[in-house]
Parts: structure tokens; sequence; C-alpha cells
């Protein structure tokens, strides 16, 4: 809340994840229910939907770990560096109000079974991927648009595979 007499203006500024709508993902469905409390209440606000981080790549791929391979669909995935994430966030943060909802991707779009290929690889992991397009991402079957930002969405410029190779090597 601004001090009586300060410019500062009081607004909501959200981080949310891109295409939750209709998922079975309890996070997913806690993102949806934050952002209509926010859109509810009279505060200007902007809500920033993020595909998943950079840093959430190795959970994903270990998500589908069974029998000594990896059984993943074959979804596009367009990761994002956490830290153009929050860019964009401190852009919003300092720019005009929005009052609305805008989205931001990674600048590649990989199907996710060679996604975790090329993840394993980097990681010298010789397990096998296994593409299934039934199976599922936390308990939910995907599609092409499950995990991408739209098309007049922002991009961040860090690129995962640079970025993992410097994150590997570290
Ligand atoms: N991970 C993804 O792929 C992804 C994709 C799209 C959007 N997002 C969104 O981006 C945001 C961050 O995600 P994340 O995966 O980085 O989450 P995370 O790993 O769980 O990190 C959340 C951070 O927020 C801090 N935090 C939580 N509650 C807090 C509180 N009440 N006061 C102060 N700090 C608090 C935590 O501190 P402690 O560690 O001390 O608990 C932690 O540092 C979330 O809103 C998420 O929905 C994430």
């Amino acid at each position: 809340m601004p001090r009586p007499g300060s410019t500062a203006r009081r607004a909501s500024l959200a981080p949310s994840i891109v295409s939750p709508v209709g998922s079975a993902i309890q996070h997913f469905r806690a993102k949806v229910a934050q952002e209509n409390l926010i859109k509810a209440s009279k505060i200007p606000y902007a809500i920033l939907r993020a595909t998943q981080f950079f840093e959430f790549i190795g959970s994903i791929v270990e998500s589908g770990a069974e029998d000594g391979g990896v059984r993943l669909s074959p979804a596009l995935i367009q990761p994002v560096a956490a830290d153009d994430v929050s860019a964009a966030l401190a852009d919003l943060a300092v720019g005009a109000p929005v009052n609305g909802t805008m989205e931001i991707g990674g600048p590649d779009r990989f199907p996710l079974d060679e996604l975790a290929r090329r993840y394993l690889a980097e990681r010298d992991d010789a397990r096998e991927v296994i593409v299934d397009i039934h199976a599922r991402y936390f308990g939910t079957e995907l599609n092409d648009h499950s995990l991408i930002a739209g098309d007049g969405a922002r991009r961040g410029p860090r690129r995962f595979f640079s970025w993992l190779g410097r994150a590997t090597r570290a």
C-alpha cells in the first residue's frame, strides 16, 4: 500500500503458467484460482503466464522415468529461462499498468521426447526415451498447445541448450 502523498501506485503483479485452463494438475488449478481472484479485485493488475522454466526441465524428464527408461509425450514444449521471466516481470512492475494477461515463452519449441533425448545425452545419461502420445504430464495428457506460448507472446532470448551446457559444466 503506498504511503499518503506518495506517487507510488498499488497494483498486483503475478507470475502464472501458460495454458493452465482445464488442467487436472493441482498447481495449475491453483494458478487459475489465483488469476481469477486477481482479476475480480478492484486493483490494477498484470498477470504474466510463462512456459516451463529451464530449471524445471530435469523434473519433467524424471517425471517420465519408468523401468530404466523415460516415457514422454511428443507434444511441443517451449522452455524459457527463469531469468527472462524475471526480466519481463521487472518491466511490468515499472511500466504503465496493463490490467491484463500476457504470455512469455522461450525462443525455441521442441517435441518433449526430443528435448528429453538431448537433455539426457548432454548429461551422459544413457536411458532410452520412449515416445508415447498418451504419456501423461503430471497426470494430464498433452497436445501441441498445452505447453507453448501464444503467437503474440514475449520471447525470452536465452536458448535452452546453451544454458544447459553451462549449467552442466558448472
Ligand atoms: N517452474 C516453472 O516451470 C514455472 C513455469 C511457469 C510459471 N511459474 C511460476 O513462477 C513462480 C515461481 O515458480 P518456481 O517454480 O520458481 O517456484 P519455486 O521453485 O517453488 O520457488 C518459489 C520461491 O518463492 C518463495 N516464496 C514462496 N512463498 C513465499 C512467500 N509467501 N513469501 C516470500 N517468498 C516466498 C520461495 O522461497 P523458499 O524457497 O524460501 O520457500 C521460493 O524461493 C510461481 O508463481 C510459478 O507458478 C513457474
